[in-house]
């Protein structure tokens, strides 16, 4: 049974994909702006505190997980205890409610790169409006957005379907280089633009506070920080289980385990440098979120005339790899899921099926995100959410990312460190001879400061959800 499930070809395989998954548009669209609008170096500092005392553990503790059980993250926390088979639903249901609104933005992301595309050929990409009226006039088009999450799907689902190898793998391979020179060379680009050094000015330094309107605040920026590297590394709801589980045992976790968050770093810095420069270079102004990556962005692109059409292309190409390679890893853990429980079941499903399904699934959940129009609909069903938060992306982004993903890393890190003991991940580990690297460092994080950092920032963050 276990030769169903798949596995990675090689290290460099698996950890491409944990690249892939961690590197998204949480890099993209959140860090830069995070880190300039909260103190820049200091906040860099901060965030690099939290990536090693709890990114770099919960991911050796994640992995040890996946491989040790070999399964998929419910199958997995309850062959550790019974009773924590829920810490792995709160992945699945993590998964496929990020893949809900996820999928929407990566749609976009291909409306815009069409765009630029067809404007290198001289027709119009966005009927001639600017940044913010096309932004209004495509998200109010709902057959459009509908239209372009399905094709999202669509990939994803040839990708994901396709296989842990020959799918998954396979698409990394290609998709994690591509946008590592992709991201060069649009940063190359943006270094010949005058006025683009206002951009690390912004990122790193305190000037960056100034013009995004805000104060520094100690607490703010930790909690800031924390969630948004929990979202960045993918942790906490499984999907490093799910990929472990196919790692061979001949493999070094622990040091994978440094490698990864290290590597999503490095892209969240170069994705500012690859944005920042560019904004302010073109006189535009600092944002986050979607505005940031849909009307800032396409504004950027315009005013840098047909140079921008092709520039403009690359990016949101760039915005696609990182996207569609974090999604397949939504979309595996959940259907991982639906593979290993039935076959436990006796009744194993196929890939392609389990993939179908929970494609479905996932798209049922995206298409009111689509109709909703961030907000633009007005349902307004979500003010308890506080100011700020209008739409339903916001809810489903609460709920994931502030609510179970937080609380998922908390209890993996008690159920290891205190209910199974480190002597149980070290043989993990240490199986065919590899080296616990650096196992006195993660067993205090394991079992006192990870957990502690990490119920601080689910506390914070969930109080900052509701405007406190
Ligand atoms: N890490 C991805 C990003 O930065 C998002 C993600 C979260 C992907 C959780 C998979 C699991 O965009």
């Amino acid at each position: 049974m276990e030769n169903n499930r798949g596995s990675f070809s090689s290290n460099l395989g698996f950890v491409l994909a944990a690249m892939g998954s961690a590197i998204g548009l949480g890099n993209l669209w959140g860090f830069p702006y995070k880190m300039g609008a909260n103190g820049g170096f200091p906040f860099l500092i901060i965030y690099l505190t939290f990536v090693i005392f709890c990114g770099v553990v919960v991911m050796c503790v994640e992995m040890a997980i996946g491989r040790k059980t070999g399964k998929s993250p419910v199958l997995a926390m309850s062959q550790l205890g019974k009773k924590y088979a829920f810490v792995g639903w709160f992945g699945v249901l993590s998964a496929t409610l990020i893949m809900g609104f996820y999928s929407v933005l990566i749609g976009y992301s291909f409306r815009y790169m069409f765009g630029f595309l067809i404007q290198i050929f001289g027709a119009s990409g966005f009927g001639g409006m600017d940044g913010g009226a096309f932004f209004g006039a495509y998200t109010g088009n709902i057959g459009a957005v509908v239209g372009y999450t399905i094709l999202t799907f669509v990939l994803c689902y040839f990708i994901v379907a396709g296989g842990i190898e020959k799918g998954i793998e396979k698409f990394n391979g290609i998709g994690i280089p591509a946008l590592f020179v992709i991201l060069i060379a649009i940063i190359i680009y943006n270094f010949t633009l005058e006025g683009s050094e206002q951009g690390l000015v912004f990122m790193f330094t305190s000037k960056g506070m100034e013009i995004a309107g805000t104060e520094f605040n100690f607490l703010n920026a930790c909690r800031t920080a924390a969630g948004q590297m929990l979202f960045s590394c993918s942790l906490g709801m499984g999907a490093m289980i799910t990929y472990g589980s196919y790692l061979d045992k001949k493999e070094n976790i622990s040091k994978n385990a440094w490698i990864i968050p290290a590597a999503d770093t490095c892209a969240a810095i170069l994705a500012g440098v690859a944005i920042f420069p560019a904004v302010f270079a073109q006189g535009q102004s600092p944002n986050a979120g979607p505005g940031l990556l849909f009307i800032t962005m396409h504004n950027t692109f315009t005013s840098m005339g047909f140079a921008g059409n092709i520039v403009g292309a690359l990016f949101y190409l760039l915005v696609i790899f990182a996207g569609i390679s974090s999604a397949i890893s939504l979309m595996e853990v959940s259907s991982a899921h639906l593979i290993d429980s039935s076959a436990a079941k006796g009744k194993p499903m196929s890939r392609k099926k389990a993939v179908g399904i929970i494609a479905g699934i996932m798209m049922v959940l995206a298409i009111p995100v689509c109709i909703d129009k961030l907000g633009g609909a007005g349902w307004g069903i979500y003010q308890f959410l506080g100011e700020g938060s209008k739409d339903l992306l916001d809810l489903y982004d609460f709920v994931s990312e502030g609510v179970m993903m937080p609380l998922g890393a908390v209890l993996m890190c008690l159920v290891v460190g205190w209910g199974k003991g480190m002597d149980w991940m070290a043989d993990e580990i240490e199986t065919q001879g590899n080296k616990f690297v650096t196992r006195g460092f993660f067993t205090v994080c394991v079992k006192y400061i990870t957990p502690a950092m990490m119920l601080f920032v689910l506390i914070s963050l969930a109080l900052s959800y509701v405007g406190l």
